[in-house]
């Protein structure tokens, strides 16, 4: 592929380390190419970080054609760069432009615009303990017209922004409340893909959590809003008794790529994990009977949350005396050893650049 590159001359100055938070500051260029049925994607480019100009028909502006995807370049000790499995992102960006009716970008492509991107803002990945550089791919449908149809002309994007921990808490336990009346995604939508909408229409739920001082909310499912299936920004795990319990993939939960990793991380360990259905019920009675040990939530900006309370129908519930558990504080120092490269990976997750 040919990348057109043109510098920014007008470099900003970097934020401090530890001012970062999450999303708030971005790097000196973006990564764009342009796709429509003549000449399929074209026009690969490295571009200054600049708005993006959209006519006000563009179909992303009134029917919501957009995917994401999020990974993260980790600064090893040695000053090096390195990706976390970003072969699975673009699985899964091309898996959400399919159920899109987007366009998909070859596998080489896409990571070597990923690649060659992270190359051009090196300066910016942070360097003190729990930073990194977020990467943003995104993808949305322009064609200039109201007709509802699948889209011919897209722009694919990738912004980066060094960011801290996700949460205000970082490492400390945060307060979830499980939603009962609105529900995130349905069997036969868009729940398995990272689309815009999903998380436009979870917004209200996020915002009476938020009301009453909890971080985000557990969904349950969109039939029978009976069983645990993710919260906002990650996935979920529970310790009860001595099985890991996830949520399986019905087709309405993202495939967390760092759910993945943690159940390979488990099983490899000897831990025993089961990806089944999980009844609120049988989890509140799990809380209720004390055989619920520990509960996080995984995902690429999250990383491994401790979940340090529950609150379902006013009930509030407890995790482990509101403190990290031992296995969440062991799956978080795995998965992070592994991803800032201070430990060995035996999984081949790694990608040097
Ligand atoms: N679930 C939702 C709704 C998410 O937005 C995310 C974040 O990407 C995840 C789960 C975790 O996915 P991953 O581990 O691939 O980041
Ligand atoms: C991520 O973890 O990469 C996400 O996309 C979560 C997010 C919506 C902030």
């Amino acid at each position: 592929m040919n990348i057109r590159f043109e510098k920014n001359i007008a470099p900003k100055e970097k934020p401090q380390d530890n001012v970062l938070g999450f999303g708030k500051y971005f790097t000196d260029h973006m990564f764009l190419m342009n796709y429509d049925p003549e000449n399929g994607w074209h026009d690969a480019r490295i571009v200054p970080f600049q708005n993006i100009s959209l006519h006000p028909a563009s179909t992303v502006l009134h029917y919501g054609s957009e995917i994401f995807e999020g990974l993260k370049a980790y600064r090893r000790a040695d000053g090096g760069i390195q990706l976390f499995r970003p072969i699975e992102n673009i699985r899964r960006m091309n898996n959400s432009a399919e159920r899109l009716c987007l366009p998909q970008i070859p596998e080489e492509d896409a990571l070597e615009a990923l690649t060659t991107f992270v190359r051009t803002e090196a300066e910016w990945t942070p360097h003190s303990e729990g930073t990194s550089l977020y990467l943003r791919p995104f993808m949305f449908g322009n064609d200039e017209s109201l007709g509802v149809h699948t889209v011919h002309h897209v722009t694919f994007a990738i912004i980066a922004s060094p960011v801290g921990s996700y949460y205000a808490e970082g490492i400390n336990p945060v307060r979830i409340m499980i939603e009962d009346e609105d529900v995130r995604a349905v069997r036969g939508g868009t729940g398995y893909a990272k689309c815009g909408g999903n998380y436009a229409a979870s917004n209200r739920a996020g915002e009476r959590a938020a009301q009453k001082g909890y971080s985000q909310v557990l969904w349950l499912d969109g039939v029978e809003r009976k069983y645990i299936e993710e919260v906002g920004a990650m996935n979920v795990m529970f310790l009860i008794g001595d099985e890991v319990v996830t949520p399986k993939l019905t087709g309405s939960i993202l495939p967390g790529i760092t759910r993945k990793s943690c159940i390979e991380i488990l099983k490899k360990e000897g831990y025993k994990v089961s990806e089944r259905l999980l009844s609120v019920e049988e989890l509140s009675n799990a809380m209720k009977n004390g055989t619920l040990k520990e509960a996080w939530g995984c995902g690429t900006a999250a990383v491994v949350s401790p979940i340090g309370e529950l609150l379902y129908k006013d009930h509030k519930y407890i995790v482990n005396e509101g403190k990290i558990g031992k296995l969440t504080q062991h799956l978080y120092d795995t998965l992070t050893g592994i991803q800032w490269g201070k430990i060995a990976d035996p999984y081949g997750w790694i990608y040097k650049l």
